[in-house]
C-alpha cells in the first residue's frame, strides 16, 4: 500500500464545541501521523476557493457562511492509504448515516455542520494540502 497524505479540517462547529483535542486524538489513535498543522479563521475568498467545485450546489452559500463562522484547524495526515483511512474514520458526510465510532457520529450535528473535512482522493489531497501549506516543507 502506498504512503499517502490527506488534508483534514476540524470545522468551526467542532472548534466551538471544544472538540479539537478529541478529534486529533482519534486521528492519532487510528495510526495516522500528523505532519503539519495550522489554526486559522478562513476568509470568504479562502472558503469559496477551497470549495470551488461545489459553487453551483444549492448549499454553497450556507457552506461558505459556516466555514467562515469561526476558526478551523487544518492538518496534513500521513500514512498507508491515508485518504481512505481518514474518510473511514470521519464517517458518512451526513452524520445520521455515519457508523458508530466515527468522528461525525460522535461530534457532527447534521450534513452542513459535520465537524470535519477530509480529501476525497490522493490527487485532491495534493491540491488541498498545497492550498493551506503553500511552500511549507512538511
Ligand atoms: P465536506 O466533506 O467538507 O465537503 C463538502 C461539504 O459540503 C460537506 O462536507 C458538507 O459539510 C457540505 N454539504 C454537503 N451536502 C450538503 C447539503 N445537502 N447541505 C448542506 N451542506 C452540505
Amino acid at each position: 500500500m502506498a504512503i499517502e497524505r490527506t488534508l483534514s479540517i476540524v470545522k468551526p462547529d467542532a472548534v466551538e464545541n471544544h472538540r479539537i483535542g478529541a478529534i486529533l486524538a482519534m486521528i492519532e489513535e487510528a495510526g495516522l501521523k500528523i505532519r503539519g498543522m495550522r489554526m486559522l479563521h478562513l476568509t470568504r475568498p479562502q472558503a469559496e476557493g477551497f470549495y470551488a467545485v461545489h459553487k453551483e450546489r444549492p448549499f454553497f452559500g450556507e457552506l461558505v457562511e459556516f466555514m467562515t463562522r469561526g476558526p478551523v484547524v487544518v492538518s496534513v495526515l500521513e500514512g498507508d492509504d491515508a485518504v481512505k483511512r481518514y474518510r473511514d474514520l470521519m464517517g458518512a458526510t451526513n452524520p445520521a448515516e455515519a457508523a458508530e465510532g466515527t468522528i461525525r457520529k460522535r461530534y457532527a450535528k447534521d450534513i452542513g455542520e459535520n465537524a470535519v473535512h477530509g480529501s476525497d482522493s490522493a490527487d485532491n489531497a495534493k491540491i488541498e494540502v498545497a492550498y493551506f501549506f503553500p511552500g511549507y516543507e512538511l
